[in-house]
């Protein structure tokens, strides 16, 4: 299992923040964004990793990364996004790094305050597919929201207007290597993106999806209260533990 962190986009709802640097190198208490899901996959033994960004200031990441010396690795990748086309066009960047292989997709802005160890084990005893991480949030309108029934997923709808649930997708994806095939049948939603959304639909289609619910507290951190949050959970409890 190879492991892919989503670093592009331009951050807008962190503007002016993000006017002259990337949503994911501002801090989160006393490290980068980006740290932190690069910790999420190292902590899970997947120490593969692809690192893909975009705009102005991409340089500034294999700066601060570098080979990944910080997180006990050898190597870090990189790929280069051309625009903002959305997360699973950003995804479609892993094609030649996959090899073929499985991914585990974290989007950079998520934090998890423990380990998604298990569900990468679960994952790799289900025979492909694909796995999504759940977690029940106060304000699911701003997610994709999950419709969960006797633990198996109904159908998931981003951003509902009157969700269904209060049970958010988070920016943690296990896929099979089909996942490169579905991105290049997705045409952009109404917000001009290639949705995540509906890649897990389409895996949900074909009855290879499954769910888990995430232990310990999850959050984003693109926007002010978010980010603001993450900053608070991180110092009060830590985040990538391994015994939550
Ligand atoms: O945080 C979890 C949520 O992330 C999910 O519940 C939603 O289903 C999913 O669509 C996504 O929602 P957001 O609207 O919050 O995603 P956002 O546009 O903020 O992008 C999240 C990360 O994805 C961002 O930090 C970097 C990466 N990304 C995003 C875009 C639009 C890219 O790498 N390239 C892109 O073009």
């Amino acid at each position: 299992m190879k492991g892919v962190v989503l670093a592009g986009g331009l951050g807008s709802r962190l503007y002016p923040l993000t006017k002259i640097t990337n949503k994911h190198l501002l801090p989160v208490f006393d490290k980068p964004m980006i740290y932190y899901p690069i910790q999420c996959l190292v902590n899970a033994g997947i120490t593969d990793i692809l690192v893909v960004t975009g705009g102005n200031s991409a340089g500034h990441f294999l700066q601060l990364l570098r080979n990944g010396s910080d997180f006990g690795l050898q190597r870090l990748h990189y790929a280069y996004q051309e625009g903002e086309g959305g997360i699973a066009d950003a995804l479609k960047l892993a094609e030649s790094f996959a090899e073929g292989d499985g991914v585990c997709v974290v989007l950079g802005d998520n934090i998890i305050q423990g380990n998604i160890k298990k569900a990468v084990t679960d994952f790799a005893g289900q025979g492909g597919g694909a796995k999504i991480l759940l977690k029940e949030v106060a304000d699911p309108e701003r997610f994709g929201v999950a419709t969960v029934k006797n633990g198996v997923v109904q159908k998931i709808v981003e951003k509902p207007k009157t969700p269904e649930t209060n049970l958010a997708v988070i920016g943690i994806y296990l896929y099979d290597a089909a996942v490169f095939d579905i991105c290049r049948t997705l045409k952009p939603s109404s917000r001009g993106e290639l949705e995540i959304t509906d890649v897990n639909n389409e895996y949900l289609r074909r009855g290879t999806l499954t769910c888990e619910v995430l232990k310990g507290w999850w959050t984003d951190a693109g926007t002010f209260e978010s980010l603001y949050r993450s900053a608070t959970l991180v110092r009060e409890g830590g985040a990538n533990r391994m015994d939550v």
